[in-house]
């Protein structure tokens, strides 16, 4: 196992917490009303500021304003950037950091050639620790600072994945990936033991730090009804638990489901008869739902996980956005890596823009949906919508600062342009990883990007 290639960042030496007020002050965007029902859901500032107290948004206005509530506050001057909630990426794969950008497979195809023999490697737990540098690394440099993500089949490793998530101070749900069935027999878990070593994880890693766990049966091709009733009785011992998996992603799974499940009407039913759907759930693509499961999905206050570059890597299909809204069906940002293109949360909420732009039942989105979708929703669909998603005062501070590197076209965008609408999309549209000045969670500086 090659030794790690990403740099090892300074050991948790977190700012500290104390009374004093500090002020970033760059242009800023957020949207504390979701901008898909409100046309003033986007707030942007110009010459904008945040004041942080104690890790906790203590203000956020224009500048003028924020600076005559904190006259004695430290100000560190971001202008020619700007700043934007810390991303919110819903759907991602820790043990597929490596296999990023294998193009041109379908989904049964990637998963049986790429993907799965990647995964078979986190067995040994060496190995997982430095995938799970290389993963939150990825995470926090893209500007991610909470992300849903899938642990591995293998209990030692996806602890390796809380404990690198509780050094780098990232909010992370996550958990053990279940399967009993398809796989090749390496990533497979009798249910008795899926169930207690997700008991062993839930104990150490549930509420610590910044982490909260997931039961995750992968999808319902690869877990029998034992194991499905596992995830059942896991989350009734825990209410608080978040569940994730994957429903309707390609054309055909839910008529090979039915060679499991001869009873379904629809994928979602398998789901229901474990009583796995509910406000706490968060299920990846659903490209291919019926009408009757987007209703039930928004009956319940389930979310979706709209990963757009996966969908479109994959050949799986073009999500339909307009259903999902009329249906009342939630949906947030994912990046699914490694089927997805990259851990850029920014880039799916261009992708997705794109694609519904071309899609057969067409819309276009706005940039300040495109931003909600990115932050705000994803914490809605985490139930972290009070403490995260936006700047809302008493929040928790956390944010990305945003610099268009010199000679970048952003720079070029960004040095034109006052009007707010214009840098937004513009920062939607080519903002990349070299822009990530620095992420913050809780007010902790958790990346800063080179100078
Ligand atoms: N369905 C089951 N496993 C996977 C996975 O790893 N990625 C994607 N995109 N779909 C899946
Ligand atoms: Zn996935």
């Amino acid at each position: 196992m090659a030794t790690a290639t990403v740099p090892r960042l300074r050991e948790k030496k977190l700012t500290p917490h104390t009374e004093s007020v500090e002020i970033l002050r760059a242009a800023i965007f957020h949207t504390p009303k979701n901008p898909f029902q409100h046309s003033d859901g986007l707030i942007a500032l110009t010459d904008g500021a945040i004041a942080i107290k104690a890790g906790r948004i203590a203000a956020c206005d224009d500048y003028i304003a924020v600076r005559a509530l904190f006259p004695d506050a430290v100000v560190r001057d971001y202008r020619g950037g700007c700043i934007v909630p810390g991303l919110i990426d819903t759907h991602v794969h820790f043990p597929q950091v490596r296999i990023t950008g294998a193009l041109g497979r379908s989904l049964e195809d990637w998963l049986e050639t790429v993907a799965l023999p990647e995964e078979a490697k986190l067995a040994d737990p060496a190995a997982a620790r430095v995938v799970a540098r290389e993963f939150m690394h990825g995470l926090a440099s893209h500007g991610t600072t909470t992300a849903l993500v899938f642990g591995a089949h293998f209990a030692e490793a996806t602890a390796a994945l809380f404990k690198e998530a509780e050094h780098r101070g990232l909010r992370i749900t996550s958990g053990l990936v279940l399967s009993d069935l398809l796989l090749r027999p390496d990533l497979l878990q009798k249910p008795e033991v899926a169930y207690r070593e997700c008991k062993g994880l839930i104990e150490q890693y549930h509420g610590r730090a910044r982490l909260c766990y997931a039961v995750i049966p992968r999808f319902a091709l690869s877990t029998s009804q034992a194991t499905l009733e596992v995830c059942q009785t896991l989350l009734r011992e825990e209410s608080s638990l978040t569940l994730t998996t994957h429903i309707n992603e390609t054309p055909d799974e839910f008529e090979r489901l039915k060679a499991l499940y001869p009873w379904a009407n629809d994928y979602l039913s398998v789901y229901e008869k474990y009583d796995l759907v509910g406000r706490r759930s968060v299920l990846a693509h659903n490209l291919h739902a019926r009408d009757g499961e987007l209703k039930r999905l928004a009956e319940r206050n389930a979310s979706v996980a709209h990963c757009p570059c996966s969908n479109a890597a994959l050949g799986s299909g073009v999500f339909p956005m307009q259903r999902h809204i009329d249906a009342g069906t939630h949906f947030a940002l994912g990046t699914d890596i490694g089927a997805g293109t990259g851990f850029g949360i920014l880039k799916e909420a261009l992708q997705a823009y794109l694609l519904q732009r071309v899609a057969h039942t067409s819309m276009t989105l706005t940039p300040g949906q495109m931003l909600w979708l990115a932050t705000r929703a994803g914490a809605e669909a985490l139930s972290l919508e009070n403490e995260i998603g936006d700047f809302t005062t008493g929040k928790a501070a956390d944010l990305v600062y945003m610099r268009p590197a010199q000679g970048s076209t952003l720079h070029t965008v960004f040095t034109h342009t006052e009007d707010p609408a214009l840098m937004l999309s513009a920062l939607l549209t080519l903002a990349e990883q070299d822009c990530v000045g620095e992420v913050r969670v809780e007010g902790d500086v958790v990346f800063e990007g080179k100078p």
